[in-house]
C-alpha cells in the first residue's frame, strides 16, 4: 500500500479544511490517518538521500531519536501492513550497527549513552518480535543485536556506587557518567524482559528482576509508582532528580507486561500488581483530569520541551500498545485512553509550515501539544508521537497478532555471546583525540557534578528541576556537537 503522490495531494486538498478525520471503529480509517502522518514523518528523514548517512536524522535530531523513529516504523508496518518504509528502515537499522554489531557505530561511540544505544536495540527487538523481514544471513540479525546490547549492559552494571545500576554514560570522559538515570536502566529492563519472553532463557528474566529491584530499592520507582529521572553517584544515589517523564513510566510498563506474559503463578501476580500500579499512577500524573489528554508535565506546562522531550509521549503510547498485547487485562483501561489521545493528536495535524520545516503535504503537519489546535511546533518528535497514538489503536482485544517468541513463530536468529567489551573499544580511539576528550571530560563532568549536587537544594518544585534538566541537556548538546 503506497500512495502515488497526485492522488495523495488531491485527497488532502479535499479535506484540507479539516483535520485528519478518523473513525476508530474502522481499521481502514485509522490506517489512512496513520499513513498520512507516517508520510510526513518519513519526509524528515534524509539518510537515504545520495551522500547522506543511512540511519541519521538531520540536525538538530540526536542519533538516538532516529533509532526511536525506526522502532516506531517497524511497528507501523506490523500494525498497518504498509511496507512503504521497510526498505529504508532495514537499511538504517543495519547501517548503524557498528563494527561490533552492537549499535555502537564508530561515528557515535565516543559520545554514546546507554539510553542512546538502547533505543536502537529496542527497535531491533521489535523487529525480532514482529517478524520484520530478516536481514540476509551474512548481516547482523535482529535478535542478536538486542542480545549484544544486553550483554554489554550486564558488563556495565556498576556495583561500586549505589549498589548497582547502569550509569547514564558509557565512558568516563562524558558528562553524565556520574549519573544513574532511569531511562538507561529502563532500556536494560525493557530489553532483558523481552529477551526472556522471546527466548525463554531465565537469565534475562533474572536480570530484569534485578534492575527493577534496584530501582525500587533506591526509590527511583517509589511505593506509589512514581518513576523519577535518576540519581547522582556523588551521594550514593541518596538524592533524586524527581522530574517525571512519560517515557520512563512507559518503558517499565512494557517490560513488566513482557514479564507478566512470561511468568506464571506468584511472579505473574507480582508483575500484574506492578503493571496496575504503573498504569494508575501514570493516569493520575500525566493525563489531564478533565479531557484525558496526555501532557508532558515537566516541560509542556512551561512551554519549553526540547527536541528529545517532544518525542517522549509517543513512546508512552507505544508502550501502552505493547502492554495491551502482552498483558491483555490492561486493554479495557488503556484502549479508551489511546483513542482519546489519538483523536486529539489527529485533530491538530493541520499544519502547513514552509518546506524548510516540514516536507509532508500542506495541512498534515502535526504540532506538539494535543490539548488544543495546531501549535506550530513541528518536528520528528511531534509527528512520531501523533503517529504512535494513531497506530496503536489498531490493536485488538485478545489479539492473535501479538509479538512473536522463538516458540510462536519468531524467526530471528540470536547469539547469546554477541557484543563486545568497552575496554576494547577504548583502545581503538585515536589517542590524541582521546587525550583532548579526557581533558574536556573532566571539565564537563565537574559541571554535571555540581549540577547534580545543586539539585539537593533545589528539589522544591518541578520548574527548578526543569531548569537543571535543561542545563544537563545543554551539556549533552555540547557533547554531541563536538
Ligand atoms: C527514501 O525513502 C522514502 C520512503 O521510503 C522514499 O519515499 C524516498 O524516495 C527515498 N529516497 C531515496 C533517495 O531513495
Ligand atoms: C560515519 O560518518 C562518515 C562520514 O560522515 C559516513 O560516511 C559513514 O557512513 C558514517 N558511518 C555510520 C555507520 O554512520
Ligand atoms: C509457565 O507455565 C507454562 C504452562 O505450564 C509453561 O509452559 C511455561 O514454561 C511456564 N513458564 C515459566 C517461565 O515458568
Ligand atoms: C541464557 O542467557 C545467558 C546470558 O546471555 C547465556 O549465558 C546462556 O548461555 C543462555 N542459555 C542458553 C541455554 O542459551
Amino acid at each position: 500500500m503506497k500512495f502515488s503522490s497526485p492522488v495523495f495531494s488531491l485527497g488532502l486538498l479535499a479535506s484540507s479544511v479539516g483535520a485528519i478525520q478518523v473513525n476508530f471503529d474502522s481499521d481502514e480509517s485509522i490506517k489512512a490517518a496513520a499513513s498520512t502522518v507516517a508520510f510526513g514523518l518519513a519526509r524528515f528523514y534524509t539518510g537515504n538521500n545520495t551522500g547522506d548517512t543511512p540511519g541519521n536524522l538531520p540536525d538538530p535530531y540526536f542519533w538516538w531519536e532516529a533509532g526511536a523513529m525506526f522502532g516506531t516504523l517497524v511497528d507501523y508496518w506490523f500494525h498497518t501492513g504498509d511496507d512503504s518504509y521497510n526498505a529504508m528502515t532495514t537499511q538504517a537499522l543495519l547501517h548503524q550497527v557498528g563494527d561490533d554489531r552492537d549499535y555502537m557505530p564508530t561515528n557515535q561511540t565516543r559520545t554514546l549513552g546507554n539510553d542512546d544505544q538502547g533505543f536502537w536495540a529496542m527497535a531491533a527487538m521489535s523487529a525480532a518480535e514482529n517478524n520484520f523481514p530478516n536481514p540476509p544471513p551474512d548481516q547482523p540479525q535482529w535478535l542478536a543485536l538486542a542480545q549484544a546490547v544486553f550483554n554489554e549492559y550486564v558488563d556495565r552494571w556498576d556495583e561500586e556506587h549505589c549498589d548497582g545500576g547502569l550509569r547514564w554514560q558509557i565512558f568516563q570522559f562524558n558528562a553524565g557518567f556520574e549519573y544513574k538515570n532511569t531511562i538507561s536502566n529502563g532500556c536494560f529492563f525493557n530489553i532483558a524482559s523481552r529477551l526472556a519472553r522471546y527466548t525463554g532463557n531465565q537469565t534475562y528474566a533474572d536480570w530484569a528482576g534485578k534492575v527493577w529491584t534496584w530501582l525500587e530499592g533506591h526509590e527511583l520507582i517509589d511505593s506509589e509508582y512514581n518513576v523519577f529521572d535518576g540519581a547522582g553517584i556523588v551521594d550514593e544515589c541518596a538524592t533524586h532528580d524527581k522530574a517525571q517523564w512519560t517515557y520512563n513510566a512507559g518503558i517499565y510498563l512494557h517490560g513488566a507486561a513482557a514479564l507478566y506474559d512470561y511468568t506464571n503463578g506468584s511472579a505473574k501476580a507480582t508483575w500484574q500488581t506492578r503493571i496496575e500500579g504503573l498504569i494508575s499512577r501514570t493516569r493520575e500524573h500525566f493525563f489531564d483530569k478533565d479531557t484525558g489528554i496526555l501532557v508532558e508535565r515537566a516541560c509542556e506546562t512551561f512551554g519549553n520541551c526540547n527536541n528529545d522531550q517532544q518525542s517522549f509521549r509517543g513512546y508512552l503510547m507505544r508502550w501502552f500498545g505493547a502492554a495491551m498485547q502482552l498483558a491483555p487485562f490492561t486493554y479495557d483501561t488503556l484502549m479508551p485512553i489511546l483513542r482519546t489521545n489519538a483523536a486529539a493528536a489527529a485533530r491538530q495535524c493541520t499544519g502547513s509550515p514552509p518546506a524548510s520545516q516540514y516536507r509532508g503535504p500542506p495541512g498534515t503537519a502535526c504540532g506538539f501539544t494535543w490539548t488544543g489546535s495546531f501549535d506550530g511546533l513541528v518536528g520528528v518528535g511531534p509527528q512520531m508521537s501523533a503517529l504512535s497514538a494513531l497506530q496503536y489503536t489498531l490493536i485488538k482485544k485478545a489479539d492473535t497478532a501479538v509479538p512473536a517468541t522463538a516458540l510462536t513463530g519468531g524467526t530471528s536468529v540470536g547469539d547469546v555471546n554477541a557484543g563486545a567489551r568497552d575496554e576494547e573499544k577504548l583502545v581503538t580511539f585515536d589517542p590524541i583525540t582521546m587525550g583532548e576528550r579526557v581533558a574536556a571530560g573532566f571539565a564537563t563532568s565537574a559541571i554535571a557534578l555540581s549540577l547534580i549536587a545543586a539539585v539537593v537544594f533545589m528539589m522544591r518544585d518541578e520548574t527548578e528541576i526543569e531548569v537543571r534538566m535543561e542545563k544537563l541537556e545543554g551539556e549533552k548538546v555540547v557533547k554531541w556537537g563536538v
